[in-house]
C-alpha cells in the first residue's frame, strides 16, 4: 500500500512516495534516476541501527555500490564542522558528478545531506529517505537545506529541491513517542492553515496516528505532502503563501532560543506552543474565536503536547525576553516581525501589523 504526491516544479519536479515498506522499494525507484549505480547514504548512528541492512540489502541485490556515511546523531551535526567531515567523505570516496547522494535519517541528516549534495561538485543529485515523522511531513519536501551556525539556526544554506522522496512509516515503529508528538505537531499546522476537514479528521484520528495505525499514518503523511507540496511548488523560494508554512514558528523559534535549543524542548513542541500562542493572538485581533482557540489547545493537550510555556521545565524567560528573541529572528525585516496569524480554522494569512502591546500581553497570558 502506498500513495504518490507529486511536488509540480517543472523540471525540477519529483515524486513523494508514503507507504509501509518503501525503503525495500528503494532501488527500484532510485534505479531509473540514476546515471551510474553509485548511491553515497547520509545517515545518524541511530538510524543506522535500526534501519541501514533493510535499505543496503536492497541496494547492494540491485547492483547498486557507494559508502554508507554514518553521523553522529543530534542538531549539532547539523554545522560547518559536520558539512566538512561529510564533503571530506563524499571527495574521499570518489563520488562524480553522476552519482547520488541519499538522505537516510531526521531532518538533522536531510538539510545536511542536501547542502553537502548541492555544494560537491557544484551539486549531485539527492534522494530523501526521511525516518522522523518531522522529516515525512515537512523537511524532506521543498528544497531547504541548511546548516546552523554560531549566529543562529539554519542561516547558511541553499534550496536543493530532491529527486525524490521516500517515506516508509514502517521506519517509524522504532522513533520515540516524543519524537513522534513533535512532528505530529507540524501535521496540525497544515490543517490550521489550509484544511479545516483534515484538522476535524485529525481530532478524530489523530491517536491513531500517533498509536501506529498505518492507513491513518499514510492518511496523515499524504495530506501533509499535498499541501506542502502545492504550496512549495506556487512560491518554491518562500517570497510569500510559503511563509503560512511558519505558523507558530515566531512564537516557538523564540521558545527554542530561551531553552537553549536544548532537549527540554524540541522543535514539534515549540511549534504545537506556538500555534497556540498564535491562535491567541489572532483572537485577540479579531481573526479568531475563543472557541477556534480552546479548539486546537484542546487538540494538543489530548494528543500530550505542551501548549503553555510554563509546562516547559525549568522556563523563566519574560514577554521582554521572548520578544528580544523574536527580534533575533529571520523573519525580522526593517526592525518588524513577519507574523502568521490563523483566521478561524482552515485558513491564514502573514502581516507585519502587530503591535508591541498586543504582543507582551499574549505573551505574558
Ligand atoms: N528543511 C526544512 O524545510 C526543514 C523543516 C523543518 C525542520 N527542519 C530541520 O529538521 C531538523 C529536525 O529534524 P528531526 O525532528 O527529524 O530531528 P533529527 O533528525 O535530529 O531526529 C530526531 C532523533 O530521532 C532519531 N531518529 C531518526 N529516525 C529514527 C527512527 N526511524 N527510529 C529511531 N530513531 C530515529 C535521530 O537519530 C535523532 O536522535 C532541524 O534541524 C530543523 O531545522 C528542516
Ligand atoms: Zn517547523
Amino acid at each position: 500500500m502506498s500513495e504518490t504526491v507529486r511536488v509540480s516544479l517543472g523540471e525540477r519536479a519529483y515524486d513523494i512516495l508514503i507507504g509501509e515498506g518503501v525503503l525495500g522499494e528503494a532501488a527500484a525507484r532510485i534505479a531509473p534516476l540514476a546515471r551510474r549505480k553509485v548511491v553515497a547514504i547520509i545517515t545518524d548512528e541511530n538510524v543506522a541501527r535500526a534501519h541501514l541492512p533493510t535499505l543496503e540489502k536492497g541496494l547492494r541485490a540491485a547492483g547498486f555500490k557507494g559508502p554508507a556515511i554514518m553521523l553522529p546523531p543530534g542538531e549539532e551535526t547539523k554545522s560547518f564542522k559536520g558539512l566538512e567531515h561529510l564533503c571530506g567523505a563524499l571527495l574521499t570516496a570518489e563520488i562524480d558528478r553522476g552519482d547520488m547522494v541519499l538522505a537516510f535519517g531526521g531532518g538533522v541528516i536531510g538539510d545536511l545531506a542536501g547542502l553537502a549534495a548541492g555544494l560537491i561538485k557544484r551539486g549531485i543529485d539527492f534522494v530523501q529517505v526521511p525516518t522522523t515523522l518531522l522529516a515525512q511531513v515537512d523537511s524532506s519536501v521543498g528544497g531547504k537545506t541548511a546548516i546552523n551556525t554560531k549566529e543562529g539556526k539554519n542561516l547558511v544554506g541553499l534550496f536543493h529541491q530532491p529527486r525524490l522522496v521516500l517515506a516508509d512509516v514502517g521506519v517509524l515503529g522504532t522513533l520515540p513517542l516524543r519524537e513522534l508528538q513533535a512532528g505530529y505537531a507540524e501535521i496540525v499546522k497544515y490543517g490550521l492553515i489550509g484544511d479545516a476537514a483534515f484538522f476535524a479528521w485529525l481530532e478524530k484520528n489523530g491517536a491513531r496516528v500517533l498509536d501506529g495505525d498505518t492507513a491513518a499514518r499514510i492518511h496523515a503523511i499524504k495530506r501533509s505532502c499535498e499541501m506542502k507540496a502545492d504550496i512549495v511548488a506556487t512560491d518554491e523560494r518562500e517570497g510569500g503563501i510559503r511563509a503560512l508554512l511558519n505558523l507558530g514558528h515566531t512564537f516557538g523559534h523564540a521558545l527554542e532560543a530561551a531553552t537553549g535549543y536544548s532537549s527540554r524542548l524540541l522543535h514539534g513542541e515549540a511549534v504545537a506552543i506556538g500555534c497556540v500562542m498564535a491562535y491567541e493572538l489572532s483572537h485577540a485581533l479579531g481573526y479568531a474565536s475563543q472557541a477556534d482557540v480552546a479548539r486546537v489547545r484542546a487538540h494538543f493537550d489530548a494528543l500530550g503536547l505542551k501548549t503553555r510555556p510554563a509546562e516547559i521545565a525549568g522556563f523563566s524567560a519574560t514577554p521582554r525576553e521572548l520578544i528580544a528573541h523574536m527580534m533575533h529572528d529571520k523573519k525580522v525585516s526593517d526592525g518588524r516581525l513577519t507574523f502568521v496569524l490563523p483566521k478561524g480554522i482552515g485558513a491564514a494569512f502573514t502581516t507585519r501589523d502587530v503591535s508591541e502591546g498586543s504582543l507582551e500581553r499574549v505573551l505574558a497570558s
